[in-house]
């Protein structure tokens, strides 16, 4: 799968670790920054993954920043982009399960590589499982369109 990955210098650390991570299981990283610990801003790479993911050039996102609260924020003003934050596998399984989320994004500064790792693994195991939960998601297209 290709994947999508952007971080701020609060996660540039963990950012390279995940990456190694995805590659040893086959699959194609695209870093879209930072590309350094010093400080920045957030929402710059949210946006850069979340285009990518709207624009099809990679099939999911992964954000991380301090929380995963900022760079998720950012990323889900991009239309059509569902980005979900989460500190465990459950609520990343979910977020593909029932909420169609292209984009999973967490905290360097809440969770450990190992729960990092296993989040990125219930996410890109999962699928959109449609039915009542489409309907749901049009719901929150048709506020997007009002906004
Ligand atoms: C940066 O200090 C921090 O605010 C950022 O990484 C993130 O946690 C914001 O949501």
């Amino acid at each position: 799968m290709i994947i999508g990955i952007g971080c701020d210098h609060a996660a540039f650390d963990m950012k390279k670790q995940v990456v190694s991570y995805l590659e040893a299981q086959g699959h194609e990283v695209r870093d879209y920054g930072c590309f350094s610990a010093q400080r920045c801003d957030y929402p710059l790479y949210g946006e850069a993954v979340a285009r990518a993911v709207q624009k099809g050039e990679v099939a999911r996102g992964v954000l991380i920043c301090g929380t995963g609260v900022g760079i998720s924020l950012a990323a889900n003003k991009v239309k059509g982009i569902r980005a979900a934050v989460c500190s465990e596998p459950v609520t990343a399984r979910l977020a593909r399960q029932h909420n169609n989320a292209q984009i999973i994004a967490f905290g360097a500064r809440i969770v450990g590589l190992e729960t990092a790792q296993a989040i990125v693994d219930a996410f890109l195991g999962a699928e959109f499982e449609g039915g009542r939960h489409q309907a749901r998601l049009d719901i929150i297209s048709d506020i997007e369109e009002t906004r």
